[in-house]
């Protein structure tokens, strides 16, 4: 978690800290600060809350240099303070880190640092940091960075500036992002390209175990150890408006509209002209050979990509036929899953840099498993360390609530399971044909539904009143009611169950009662009469129904409910990358009728990067 960037040049890096540490907020927001090289030396300022607040006391006491580190924070070790904010220095303030990952060893090193007479002013694992390489510093940073970073256990990406040496940046990377921006006469850090995309798109993306040394004219890369190294640099083709509101009030908003661009993305040159199947040229280790071998699946994410999962475990086993089973990745180690050579193991996350998603994809390469990864960032860890990876074209997700992200993940599953039953041969080309087709209208299909979004605004600021509401469903409608609860929950911070809809008299329909908002998922023909006969369950007691449905099935719902949302038809295995839209406005229009910050809300990060 945490967002770092650097800035080594000619510009006032105060501002050039601040313009990247508001395109990292979304990795955390307990705290901000910078470091700058001044006329007096290094100075620090830092502060609790949002970026604005650092930016408020910049205004009035601001740090004038052209070297500097920026930090914006998502509390591990330490509740959210002032003293707790990064940059950290040492006792003498000539030496200053931002950090993003946690020391797992850090007690032990503080206790060490305290009996060698150090003072700790924080509660932070980063403070042993400073420490560490002041007291390893004999006139080389880069060797004292070098020698600190072997006693550290964990995690971390590290930006370090010292005035002994005003004319170096050095930065590290182990198992925590980093990337390095490459100017004309600067360069820069950041943990994620759009930190630093207003400047430049030439970027050097850090391994683990990989550092850099920037100057103002140069960039050195080198392993931890000091070996020199060289990278391909890689010229970013996003623009700057991608990573910006782009005349939206809020990126979640943005995001939600640009969901057609993101199922064309993601299906570009992937489908076969003439519809007869699907290519993946990407797949050098998932040939069809190997896909006949495979016996069984795990698929393993956390959050909003596990229910992603949940909707590609039934694309998968209704397209092959083989068992799939899905995993919340926190939880996935600790079960003991039988894993073997066999075993084909998709871990999906957006980031590409989720921590439990991460050490299952590890997990299951130690068993031996075959690993694809779902993914939305090219050179993520997950990306990189994986078995063979499809990358969802959905562009940068800014807002903490996921949407593009999640149907482009829909989309890459659709397209995979058509994919493996073209190889193995167990649907024919006429029915991969049909589902192709109708795949290729889902983004003119969710243009249309948007069109709509003034209906359902309406609807959520009704909704936004209560308190509680549920969400239910049958089948793949019950995977997308628990991504519509948790969008609805994650934002608005109204409470809010997804249940299947068979289940809920075994329990939980105790919960509803008179006035209680229920939206209930119908997509699915042959599952509509039960879900009808749940509806009027709940409607027998005082629930408020609000169906979304489709054109194929609304005849059989209407009657039963209090209002209706209608999709345009699909077939039955695509109604998720529909359905979920209305869920995704209906969430945003709640949050902002409560007057909640949509785009970045309480307690959550974008990037979970700790366990
Ligand atoms: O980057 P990832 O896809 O691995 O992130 C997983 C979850 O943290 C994420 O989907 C989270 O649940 C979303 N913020 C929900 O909107």
């Amino acid at each position: 978690m945490c967002g770092i960037v650097g800035y080594i040049g000619a510009r006032d890096s105060q501002a050039v800290l601040l313009d990247g540490l508001s395109k990292l907020e979304y990795r955390g927001y307990d705290s901000a600060g910078i470091a700058v090289f001044t006329q007096d030396g290094l100075r620090v300022s830092k502060a609790k809350g949002r970026l604005a607040v650092l930016a408020e006391k910049l205004e009035d006491a601001p740090l004038k240099g052209s070297v500097g580190i920026g930090h914006t924070r998502w509390a591990t070790h330490g509740k959210p303070s002032d003293e707790n904010s990064h940059p950290h220095t040492d006792k003498t303030m000539k030496f200053s880190v931002v950090h993003n990952g946690i020391i797992e060893n850090y007690m032990e090193l503080k206790e060490e640092l305290i009996a060698q007479g150090v003072h700790f002013v924080s509660e932070t694992d980063t403070e042993v940091i400073s420490h560490l390489i002041a007291r390893e510093y004999d006139g080389d940073i880069v060797k004292a960075v070098q020698r600190a970073t072997e006693h550290m256990r964990g995690a971390f990406a590290l930006g370090v500036l010292t005035e002994h040496e005003p004319d170096k940046l050095v930065a590290v990377r182990f198992a925590s992002p980093l990337i390095i921006g490459i100017g004309e006469g600067e360069n820069f850090i950041g943990s994620d390209i759009p930190a630093i995309l207003q400047y430049t798109r030439r970027v050097y993306i850090l391994n683990d175990g990989e550092m850099a040394v920037l100057t103002k004219d140069a960039v050195e890369l080198m392993t931890i150890e000091g070996n020199f190294i060289s990278r391909e640099m890689i010229v970013v083709d996003w623009d700057v408006l991608t990573a910006e509101k782009g005349g939206y009030d809020h990126f979640m908003l943005k995001e939600i509209h640009e969901q057609p661009k993101a199922y064309r993305d993601t299906m570009r040159g992937r489908i076969n002209e003439d519809r007869s199947g699907v290519k993946f040229p990407e797949l050098k280790g998932l040939t069809p050979a190997k896909l006949s071998s495979i016996r069984n699946v795990h698929i393993v994410a956390c959050g909003t990509a596990y229910h992603a999962g949940l909707v590609g475990r039934t694309l998968i086993e209704q397209c092959v036929g083989i068992p799939v089973e899905t995993d919340v990745a926190s939880e996935y180690r600790y079960r003991s899953p039988i894993i073997t050579k066999d075993t084909l193991v998709i871990v999906v996350s957006q980031s590409g840099e989720t921590a439990d998603t991460l050490a299952a994809l590890r997990e299951a390469q130690r068993n031996g498993a075959h690993v694809l990864a779902i993914t939305n960032v090219v050179g993520s860890s997950v990306a990189r360390e994986a078995d063979d990876s499809i990358v969802t074209w959905a562009g940068p997700e800014i807002a903490v609530a996921s949407t593009k992200a999640y149907t482009s993940q829909l989309i890459a599953f659709m397209l995979f399971s058509l994919y493996w039953a073209q190889s193995t041969g167990s649907k024919d080309t006429a029915w991969i044909g049909q589902q192709l087709a109708a795949m290729e209208s889902l983004p003119e299909q969710v243009e249309r539904i948007l069109e709509q979004a003034d209906v359902l605004k309406d609807v959520a600021e009704g909704m936004a009143k209560h308190d509680n509401m549920f969400f239910i469903g049958r089948g793949l409608d019950y995977a997308v009611a628990l991504e519509g609860s948790l969008k609805l929950k994650e934002i608005s911070y109204i409470h809010s169950e997804a249940y299947a809809a068979g289940e809920l008299k075994h329990g939980t329909l105790a919960l509803i009662e008179d006035g209680i908002p229920v939206i209930a998922l119908t997509t699915q023909p042959t599952l509509v009469e039960k879900m009808v006969s749940n509806i009027k369950e709940v409607k027998a007691r005082g629930g408020v129904v609000y169906a979304v449905t489709d054109e194929t099935n609304v005849a059989g719902v209407e009657k039963a409910v209090d209002g209706t949302f209608v999709l345009p038809a699909t077939l039955p295995m695509l109604t998720p990358a529909l359905a979920v839209v209305p869920l995704q406005l209906i969430s945003y229009y709640a949050s902002l009728a409560r007057g909640n910050d949509v785009d970045k809300p309480r307690n959550l990060a974008k990037s979970v990067t700790v366990e």
